[in-house]
């Protein structure tokens, strides 16, 4: 719906897309990109390669993930069944279980990595500086994680629930262990579509890597459409790569209009 906003909103939004790298006309006239239509599929890029499973009776920590977070009726038993897990070793160093945030009816969930020092330290995924960014992208296309509206709002969790030390990258096994909780999550949210957010989500939810070719395409996990955008702390460091985020910002309205 289209609504009049008022100068400082205005003025924060131009802003927003002025640090985008949005300073130039690109053509004559004004076009509108929501009403474009959604790109074709690029070529996938190759699988990863799975990490070595148990043998013998060693247990085996995705078959233990995977029948407990089956047994979760809902997001208050998912989260005490992840908090019952002893077979991932991230546990034992990390200070809190980063489950959520955000509106569980949200047609929107986010999928990040890992929580980082403040994310561990709150509780809460994305809370950091790449949070900060995460939440001023999603307000440039007038959503965020504090709307009580299902159409605005968004859902927010990581693959990992335990902070990896030093922010190392999580390890093949600790993903595949985790991804039941995750598959689960997904099934007991129900959104309608998701955004992977880097290669970690990419990795576990398509099992496929390389952002830089699989970001601004839409492709399907677990029944849902799914778009891969850069990670904010990747725009961070990068904030040339905020104009492709800005594409697939565009690319997720465009895609919430066209699913009604
Ligand atoms: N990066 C992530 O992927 N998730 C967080 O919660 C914080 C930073």
């Amino acid at each position: 719906m289209e609504s009049a906003l008022d100068y400082h909103t205005a003025r924060a939004l131009l802003d927003w897309q002025m640090e985008l790298g949005a300073t130039e006309a690109m053509l004559d006239a004004p076009v509108d990109r929501y009403e474009a239509p959604v790109k074709a599929e690029k070529p996938k890029p190759a699988p990863v390669a799975e990490a070595p499973r148990p043998r013998g009776n060693e247990v085996d920590p995705v078959l233990v993930a995977t029948e407990a977070a089956r047994a979760a009726g809902d997001l208050e038993a998912l989260r005490a069944a992840m908090a019952a897990f002893e077979l991932c070793d991230l546990k034992r160093g990390a200070r809190s279980l980063v489950f959520s945030d955000g509106n569980p009816a949200a047609r929107v969930m986010i999928i990040g990595e890992a929580p980082g020092r403040d994310e561990d330290r709150e509780g809460k995924p994305f809370v950091g500086r790449a949070g900060q960014l995460l939440d001023k992208m999603l307000a440039a296309i007038d959503m965020g994680r504090a709307h009580d509206l299902s159409a605005q709002s968004v859902y927010i969790t990581n693959v990992l629930p335990w902070r990896p030390p030093q922010n190392r990258d999580p390890e093949a096994i600790e993903i595949q262990m985790l991804l039941p909780f995750l598959k689960r999550h997904v099934e007991i949210v129900a959104p309608e579509v998701i955004v992977l957010m880097g290669n970690i989500s990419c990795q576990a939810m398509l099992g496929r890597r390389g952002i830089t070719r699989l970001r601004g395409t839409w492709a399907e996990a677990l029944g849902k459409p799914v778009l891969p955008m850069f990670h904010p702390a990747y725009l961070l460091r990068q904030p040339s790569a905020k104009r492709e985020a800005w594409a697939d910002l565009l690319s997720l309205k465009a895609k919430l209009r066209e699913l009604g």
